[in-house]
């Protein structure tokens, strides 16, 4: 069974990749909490950079922690870049989405932002459209080699918040279909639809493939 880093230090996040990819193959998943202190900069240009950059992180993390890297013995470290795009003003946050206030910003304070932003801009009264963006970067350690696959959740961003699960700007993040928010659908339902769901049903299809491969040549 192949086993994959998750490059993330978000409980949330890891959980929902491991119930994502759990569903398409048997994998071996870990992750290393905040207490591990992987120093990442997140200052590139694309998100598909964004997402490279985290995985040379940890790889620089575990080069300079031998003993963990050994107990983990990891084939892939999969990261990913993930962002909110809001139509009427002009894709943004995007790039800044976690840091829209600012570094370390919270999530209530990232929403207030958000929400005052498209108060004052004339063009949000017409259109409140919005979507998620997920970039996943797999690394395969064997072939030292990146790869990466997307997903997208589209809905619109409602004028205040509701619902308590999820993460992030789940509270305003209102999609259609369910007549609810991202924060308002239990884990099982936002797994099905998320744009996480889509580019890590992706990873876990081409890490099965290559362990078939692999198991094919012996
Ligand atoms: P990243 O951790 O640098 O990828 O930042 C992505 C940011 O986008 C997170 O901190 C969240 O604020 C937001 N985000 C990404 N995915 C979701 C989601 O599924 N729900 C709510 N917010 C999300």
């Amino acid at each position: 069974m192949a086993n994959i880093l998750i490059a993330t230090g978000n409980a949330h996040k890891f959980q929902e990749i491991e119930a994502i990819m759990g569903k398409v193959a048997a994998l071996n998943l870990v992750y290393l909490d905040k207490s591990y202190r992987v120093e990442i900069i997140e200052d590139r240009e694309t998100y598909e950079e964004n997402a490279k950059t985290k995985v040379e992180g940890y790889l620089k993390f575990l080069d300079e922690n031998q003993e963990l890297k050994a107990k983990l013995n990891f084939d892939f470290i999969v990261s990913e870049d993930s962002g909110l795009e809001v139509e009427c003003l002009g894709g943004a946050p995007g790039l800044f989405t976690a840091r829209y206030v600012g570094e370390n910003a919270s999530d209530t304070a990232n929403i207030e932002k958000l929400l005052n932003d498209m108060k004052l801009k004339k063009e949000c009264a017409g259109s409140r459209h919005a979507k998620f963006v997920c970039y996943a970067c797999l690394y395969d350690i064997k072939k030292n080699n990146f790869e990466y696959f997307y997903g997208e959740l589209n809905g619109l961003i409602a004028g205040e918040i509701s619902g308590t699960k999820g993460f992030g700007y789940d509270p305003v993040f209102f999609i259609q279909a369910f007549n609810k928010t991202a924060a308002q659908l239990n884990s099982s339902e936002k797994n099905k639809i998320s744009h996480r769901a889509t580019a890590f049903k992706k990873v876990a299809e081409a890490v099965s493939k290559r362990e078939q491969c692999k198991s094919d040549d012996k």
